[in-house]
C-alpha cells in the first residue's frame, strides 16, 4: 500500500501536524523564514495567502524520517527508520516494476499553453539574501537518458521570468550527463519538473539508481505496482497522473547561466544551468505548490540522506572485501559538518601499518565515475571496541588514542564535488585520515574502563 502526495498532507493535517498561515506573506524572504522556523519544531505548513498568488503553498512534510511510515505503513503511523527507508528503495531498485500508460489522470485537468503560461504565478520563495532569485526546491526531473531510460531526480529550478526557469544539475547527477551528451550530439533534450509526485518517486527520485533501472520503476518495486503516467502533451515523457503540477520543458544548451542558492551544507552554491523554455504546465484542479526549506533543513537533508543510502552499503562491502581485518564501517553524511562524507572503519588491529593503508585505499575506491575521494572528506579508522555509528565515541578515540603527528594524514590533491566550497581553483580540496587506533605498543596501556556484567543488569530488578 502507498498513498498520494496530496493524501499524506491531509492525513499530517488531520493529525493537527499542518500548520495553516492565513495571513498575507512575501514570498521574497518572509516564507522562507517561517519555513525555516517550522522545520525546526518538525511541522507542516500550508501557505494559504501568499503575496501575488493564487496557489496555496505546501511543505515540511519528510522533516522526519518516521514521516516516510505515511507512506507505507497501513495505520498512517509515522514510524520509519532511516534504514527502513533505505531498504525500501533498495526493494524498488531489486524489482523495479514498469510505468503503466494511460490517457487521463487529476494531472490533465488543466493544460496550459502558449499565453496562458506564466511562472510568476506559482508562489515560489527567495530564500536567502544573496540567492539569485526565486528557487522551486521540491520539483523531480524526468527526462529521457541518451539510451532512452527514463531518469528521475531532484534539480533545483530559478524561475528566471514567466516562461523561462534554469534546472541546475550537480557533477553527481545523471542530467549532468545527459545534458553534456545531449550538447555533443547536437541533439533536442526536455524535461518534465513535477511538484507534489507521488512520494515513494520522491524517494527514488532522491536515491541514486543503476544506470539502466529507471527511477520511476523503482518507484513502482517500492509501491508493488507500476505507477501510472500519461505522456506529457509537450514532451512525451510520462508524468504521475496524481501530481500536483509539472512544468514541461525544452533545454537550451548552448545558453549556460550561472546562479547562485544556499545549499544543503549551509553554503551558498554558484552553479551554470541552462535556460529552459516552459511549453507547457500541467496541474490538477485545486493544485498546491509543494516546496521545501532550502539550505541545511530537515526536510531537504532527510531525502539526501536516501542519496547516499546505497552508495554506503556498496562501499562497506567493497572496504570488507579488500580488508579482512574491518569489523565495520559506517557513513556519516550530516550537513551539521558539512555535504561530505565522513567515514568511520573500525578495524581488529594486528598491525600500525594498518591504519595508513585502509585510508588510503579507501579514499581511491572507484565509485564508478568518480573515485570516493571526490565525496569523502575524512576518513577515520578506530579500534573494535569503539562504536563507529556513534561520532561522540569515535570523537572520544580521536582525542585519547593519538600521541603521534603522523597518525593524521593530510591530502591536498584530490579533486573535490563541487559542494565542497572551500575547494581551491584546480578544484582540489583537503582530505583528512585519521588512525585514531591505539599503537601495538599501548594495547595492554589504553584499556577502556569496563564495568563488568553490566549488560546484564536490569534495573526494573533493583528498583521497586
Ligand atoms: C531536495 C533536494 C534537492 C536537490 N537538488 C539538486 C539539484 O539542484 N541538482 C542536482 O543535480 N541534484 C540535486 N539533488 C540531488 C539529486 O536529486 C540526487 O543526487 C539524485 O540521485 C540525482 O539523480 P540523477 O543521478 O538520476 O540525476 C537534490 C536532492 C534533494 C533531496
Amino acid at each position: 500500500m502507498h498513498r498520494s502526495f496530496r493524501e499524506i498532507v491531509k492525513i499530517l493535517d488531520k493529525k493537527g501536524s499542518l500548520i495553516h498561515i492565513k495571513k498575507e506573506v512575501n514570498s521574497k524572504f518572509e516564507m522562507s523564514a517561517i519555513m525555516k522556523k517550522l522545520e525546526q519544531e518538525g511541522k507542516a505548513f500550508m501557505f494559504e495567502n501568499i503575496n501575488g498568488s493564487h496557489y496555496k503553498a505546501v511543505g515540511g512534510i519528510f522533516t522526519s524520517m518516521d514521516r516516510y511510515g505515511l507512506i507505507f505503513n497501513e495505520d498512517a503511523s509515522e514510524n520509519f527508520t532511516y534504514d527502513q527507508a533505505g531498504q525500501k528503495v533498495q526493494q524498488g531498485i531489486s524489482n523495479p516494476i514498469p510505468y503503466i500508460q494511460i490517457d487521463t489522470g487529476p494531472i490533465t485537468e488543466n493544460i496550459l499553453i502558449n499565453d496562458d503560461i506564466n511562472l510568476l504565478d506559482l508562489p515560489v520563495p527567495t530564500f536567502f539574501e544573496l540567492d539569485t532569485g526565486p528557487f522551486i526546491t521540491a520539483a523531480v526531473g524526468i527526462f529521457k537518458k541518451p539510451g532512452g531510460e527514463i531518469n528521475v531526480g531532484f534539480y533545483r529550478c530559478l524561475i528566471v521570468d514567466k516562461k523561462h526557469i534554469l534546472i541546475n544539475a550537480s557533477g553527481l547527477s545523471d542530467l549532468r550527463k545527459s545534458y553534456n551528451w545531449h550538447r555533443e550530439n547536437n541533439k533536442e533534450m526536455k524535461v518534465a519538473m513535477v511538484l507534489g509526485a507521488p512520494p515513494a518517486l520522491l524517494m527514488a527520485a532522491a536515491s541514486k539508481s543503476p544506470e539502466h533501472i529507471s527511477e520511476l520503476d523503482v518507484a513502482g518495486g517500492m509501491i508493488g505496482d507500476g505507477v501510472k503516467v500519461v505522456l506529457g502533451p509537450k514532451t512525451g515523457l510520462p508524468i504521475p497522473v496524481d501530481a500536483e503540477m509539472v512544468i514541461e520543458t525544452v533545454v537550451d544548451l548552448d545558453n549556460m547561466v550561472e546562479n547562485t542558492l544556499g545549499e544543503f551544507g549551509a553554503q551558498y552554491g554558484t552553479e551554470t544551468a541552462p535556460m529552459c523554455e516552459v511549453t507547457s504546465i500541467l496541474k490538477r484542479n485545486d493544485a498546491m505548490f509543494y516546496t521545501l526549506m532550502a539550505g541545511r533543513a530537515k526536510e531537504h537533508n532527510n531525502l539526501g540522506y536516501l542519496t547516499v543510502y546505497g552508495m554506503s552499503e556498496m562501499l562497506k562491502e567493497k572496504i570488507k572485501e579488500v580488508f579482512s581485518f574491518v569489523t565495520d564501517v559506517v557513513v556519516h553524511f550530516d550537513t551539521k559538518i558539512g555535504p561530505l562524507m565522513h567515514l568511520v572503519i573500525a578495524i581488529k588491529k594486528s598491525s600500525d601499518l594498518q591504519p595508513e593503508e585502509v585510508i588510503k585505499e579507501t579514499f581511491n575506491i572507484n565509485m564508478g565515475f568518480f573515485n570516493l575521494s571526490w565525496m569523502a572528506k575524512r576518513v577515520i579508522i578506530v579500534d573494535d571496541d569503539v562504536d563507529p555509528s556513534n561520532m561522540d565515541d569515535v570523537e572520544w578515540a580521536t582525542w585519547t588514542r593519538m600521541g603521534r603527528a603522523e597518525k593524521v594524514y593530510l591530502f591536498s590533491d584530490f579533486i573535490t564535488w563541487e559542494v565542497d566550497r572551500a575547494a581551491l581553483s584546480d578544484k582540489t580540496s583537503l582530505r583528512v585520515g585519521i588512525d585514531a587506533t591505539k599503537d601495538m605498543e599501548q594495547v595492554d596501556d589504553l584499556v577502556r574502563p569496563v564495568v563488568p556484567g553490566i549488560d546484564n543488569i536490569n534495573l526494573d530488578d533493583y528498583i521497586d
